[in-house]
């Protein structure tokens, strides 16, 4: 009997998960996707790929490795089959690897429309979303209405397509919505004719088969914990619970079945999309981070926001999942900063605190400690001994102030460029 690792963001996304997930895979038989859907980039690099997943899980440059899409994932078939086809241009079949959980819920090219006039209607108030169909989609999944990956196999998917897209069209209409999903149906069909190619499988049973058989399976997480329906900055968040929760839910694992808790975390923070970012720098400095991070959206494109590193939320995304060992992603991105500096409490209204308020419109000051930077390129290193004195002491300062290890410092986007520390 095995236990379930799970690797999630604890900020607002792209900390990196993607790249580690990739390096941490030699020491897994099974890497399980358990929420989101293609509103996630996952970038990975290695020798000279560079490669961006979007609902495929991240083991799949790692031969012999089986890649689960669990059940609570939502998948759009075109994207799913462009993820399938520019992975064949690589040389990975993954026939015999990929497995999808009947029970996943898919994205119909009118889940995207609906997407699209959603946000048109919010105007200014728009949630900034990536516009994947990923809300509709979740909506109705809860409302009771979604169209499940093992509906392709039943006689009557064409009328359960129809009857689902032609209520969407409904809605479409209510919002003046000039609605072109016939467009895409080809594709979507295409795509839903590729997936059956692959094993259609009822995910919590292999999952809990796989740790019966004493194999190691890491759950990979989408978004991160400040983007979760439940605890992130609502509405300004994705439609499901991105932490560790999420994990049991998204494919049928008992609580205490979860063995390790990997919270990945920027040395900066950044988000993309709408809503409150307490430690943004919306200046020049945040320019300085943006450019050398190279922080783009894998998915969008669109420029992220960033900002310093938030212990207020950090802490709050740790103790919401349970978080056993920490990853600290892109301190290389500091290199050349002289100061850096961390929030440690925020004043609301002259007060000072350490919880997240649950008004996200409150005017929040961060209080921050200063760090002195190391003034170094660091993307070679390989050890901990060699890193400078002053990025031990900021990595030192987070263990302290969390009460969790950092185990991974990732100093460069490149699988190499991992240190691993005793
Ligand atoms: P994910 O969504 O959590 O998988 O993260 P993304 O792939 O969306 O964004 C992370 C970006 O940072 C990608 O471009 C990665 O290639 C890159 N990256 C990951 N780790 C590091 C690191 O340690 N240093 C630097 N400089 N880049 C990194
Ligand atoms: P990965 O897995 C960063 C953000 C969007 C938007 C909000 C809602 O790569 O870390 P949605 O499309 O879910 O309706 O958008 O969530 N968002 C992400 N931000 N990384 C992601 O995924 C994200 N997925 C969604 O920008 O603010
Ligand atoms: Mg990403």
């Amino acid at each position: 009997m095995s236990k379930v690792d799970i690797l999630l963001g604890l900020q607002w996304g792209d900390e990196g998960k993607g790249k580690v997930v990739d390096v941490l895979t030699p020491n897994y038989d099974v890497i399980a996707r358990f929420q989101g859907g293609p509103n996630a980039g996952h970038s990975l690099e290695f020798n000279n790929i560079k490669h961006v997943l979007h609902t495929i899980p991240s083991g799949v440059f790692h031969p012999g490795c089986i890649n689960v899409i669990g059940n609570g994932v939502v998948i759009d078939p075109i994207i799913f089959a462009q993820e399938i086809h520019s992975l064949e241009k690589l040389g990975v079949n993954l026939r015999r690897t990929l497995k999808i959980s009947k029970k996943a819920h898919l994205i119909l090219p009118s889940h995207r429309e609906l997407d699209a006039a959603s946000e048109a209607a919010k105007g200014k108030g728009k949630i900034g979303s990536t516009l994947k169909g990923i809300g509709p989609t979740y909506m109705d999944k809860t409302g009771r209405n979604g169209i499940r990956v093992g509906d392709i196999l039943a006689h009557d998917f064409q009328e359960r397509y129809q009857f689902l897209k032609n209520k969407h069209k409904e809605i479409l209409r209510q919002y003046n919505y000039q609605s072109n999903i016939e467009q895409h149906e080809e594709e979507w069909f295409k795509g839903v004719e590729l997936m059956k190619e692959y094993d259609l499988i009822d995910s919590e049973y292999e999952i809990n088969k796989y740790i019966a058989q004493g194999k190691r399976v890491l759950a990979e997480g989408a978004q991160g914990s400040l983007l979760d329906i439940d605890f992130g900055s609502y509405p300004f968040v994705t439609s499901s619970n991105t932490i560790c929760a999420g994990a049991c839910t998204g494919l049928g694992i008992a609580p205490g079945k979860v063995g390790e808790v990997y919270g990945i975390f920027k040395a900066y923070c950044t988000r993309v999309g709408s809503g409150p970012f307490p430690t943004e720098l919306d200046n020049e400095v945040g320019e300085k981070i943006r450019q050398i991070g190279a922080e783009y959206g894998a998915t969008t494109g669109r420029p992220r926001r960033c900002g310093w590193l938030d212990l207020v939320a950090l802490r709050y995304a740790i103790m919401l999942n349970g978080v056993t060992q920490l990853i600290m992603t892109k301190p290389d991105v500091l290199d050349t900063f002289e100061t850096i500096k961390v929030a440690v409490a925020y004043r609301i209204n002259g007060a000072e605190t350490d919880r997240l308020p649950y008004d996200i419109n409150a005017p929040i000051e961060p209080v921050y400690k200063e760090f002195k930077g190391w003034m170094r390129e660091i993307s070679g290193f390989k050890s901990d001994d060699d890193l400078p004195d002053e990025l031990m002491a900021y990595i030192q300062f987070v263990e302290q102030e969390t009460g969790v290890p950092i185990k991974i410092v990732s100093v460069g986007p490149n699988r190499d460029e991992t240190i691993v520390r005793e």
